[in-house]
C-alpha cells in the first residue's frame, strides 16, 4: 500500500460514520463514505457506502465483474484523458479536520492490463501521484490517506492526467472516504507530531474563484469539468479558462465560444480584474450584460 498511516486506523473505529440517504447540500456531520461508480448504496463491514451521484458531474461508471472482491471495489468511476481535472465536491464545515482516503482497484476496467497513472488533487493542490501498478500485480487494491483542514465550505477531491498518463488512459477511482475527525480526539499537538498536512488554498480563492463559481451557478449547462478550483493546480484549469500563475493566480482569459451556454452573466464578472480576453459568442446567454468597466485589462471582447 503506498501510504499507510497505521495510527489513523484506530480513528475509523472510534468515529461513527453516519450514512445519508441521498446527497444533500448541507455538510454531513461525520463525513462521507462514497462508493464511486455505484448506482446504489452498498453495505460493507456494517457501514453504508453511498452512490456517488450528486457529488460529481463528470466521468463514466463501470462495473468489474469479479466475485472475489469487496463490494466497494466492484464499481468505479473513470474520467477521460485530457487536460481537465475531475472532481468530487463535498460540502463540509470550514475549518474542520478531515481524514481523506481514496481507494483504487483497477480490475482491467478499460480492457487493458496496466493501471493508468494520474494525479490526485485536493482543493487545487496536487496531493500525490497515483501508481497502483505494484499493488494491482499482487492482486491488491491501493489506498492513500491524508489529513486536511477544510479551507472552504466544500472539499474538492480531484483526479487529473499527469506526465506519466498514457494517451487515452482514463483516471479512475473506486471509493472516496472523507471522515470528520473529532477535534477533541486529536489536538493540534498530536497533528504536528504525526505530520498534519494542511492543503493551502492560494489567495486566488477569494475573488476570482468566487466570481467563477457564481458564473457557474448562473448557467444552466456549465461545462462538465467546471469543478474544484478554476485555475489550480497548474495546468488543470477549467475548460475555456486561462490563468496567470504568478504570486497571485488570476484568470486572464475566458473563452466560452460555441459552448451553447444557457443562462445569464452575473455582475460579479466585474471582479475578474485581470481578464484580458472575454469571448462569449455562439451561446444562448440572456439578461443584461453586466457593467464590465472595472475590467481595465480587457483587450478582446
Ligand atoms: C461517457 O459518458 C458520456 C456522457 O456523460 C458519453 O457521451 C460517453 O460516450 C461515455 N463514454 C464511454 C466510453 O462510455
Ligand atoms: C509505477 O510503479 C511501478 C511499480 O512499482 C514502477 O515500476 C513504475 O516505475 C512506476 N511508474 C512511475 C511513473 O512512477
Ligand atoms: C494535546 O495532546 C498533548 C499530548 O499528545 C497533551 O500534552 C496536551 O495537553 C493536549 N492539549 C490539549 C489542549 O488537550
Ligand atoms: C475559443 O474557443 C473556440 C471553441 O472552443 C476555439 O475554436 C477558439 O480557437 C478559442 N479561441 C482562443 C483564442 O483560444
Amino acid at each position: 500500500m503506498p501510504i499507510i498511516l497505521l495510527w489513523l486506523l484506530s480513528i475509523l473505529f472510534i468515529t461513527p460514520i453516519a450514512s445519508q440517504p441521498s446527497p444533500s447540500p448541507s455538510p454531513s456531520p461525520h463525513g462521507y463514505l462514497i462508493n464511486c461508480g455505484s448506482k446504489i448504496d452498498v453495505e460493507q463491514d456494517g457501514l453504508t457506502y453511498l452512490r456517488d451521484e450528486g457529488y460529481t458531474t463528470t466521468g463514466n461508471i463501470t462495473t468489474i465483474k469479479r466475485k472475489d472482491i469487496l463490494p466497494i471495489l466492484t464499481t468505479l468511476r473513470y474520467f477521460p484523458y485530457g487536460p481537465g481535472k475531475h472532481c468530487y465536491e463535498l460540502p463540509v464545515i470550514k475549518g474542520g479536520k478531515f481524514l481523506i482516503r481514496t481507494t483504487y482497484f483497477y480490475g482491467g476496467f478499460d480492457g487493458g492490463n496496466e493501471p493508468p497513472l494520474f494525479d490526485q488533487i485536493i482543493d487545487g493542490t496536487t496531493w500525490t501521484k497515483v501508481n497502483t501498478t505494484e499493488d494491482y500485480k499482487n492482486g491488491l487494491s491501493s489506498y492513500y490517506e491524508i489529513i486536511v483542514i477544510a479551507k472552504a465550505k466544500t472539499l474538492d477531491v480531484c483526479l487529473a492526467s499527469n506526465e506519466n498518463t498514457k494517451a487515452k488512459a482514463s483516471s479512475f477511482i473506486s471509493s472516496l472516504e472523507v471522515m470528520n475527525l473529532d477535534p477533541s480526539l486529536y489536538n493540534s499537538t498530536d497533528f504536528s507530531k504525526y505530520g498534519l498536512i494542511t492543503i493551502a488554498r492560494t489567495n486566488f480563492a477569494a475573488e476570482g474563484a468566487m466570481a467563477l463559481q457564481i458564473l457557474k451557478e448562473s448557467l444552466k449547462n456549465p461545462p462538465d469539468d467546471w469543478n474544484g478550483d478554476p485555475c489550480l493546480p497548474k495546468g488543470h484549469p477549467w475548460f475555456g479558462i486561462r490563468c496567470y500563475e504568478g504570486d497571485q493566480v488570476r484568470v486572464i482569459s475566458l473563452n466560452l465560444t460555441g459552448l451553447s451556454l444557457i443562462g445569464t452573466l452575473p455582475k460579479e464578472m466585474a471582479r475578474l480584474t485581470a481578464l484580458k480576453e472575454l469571448k462569449l459568442s455562439i451561446n444562448k446567454l440572456t439578461g443584461p450584460i453586466p457593467d464590465l468597466s472595472p475590467l481595465k485589462a480587457l483587450e478582446i471582447l
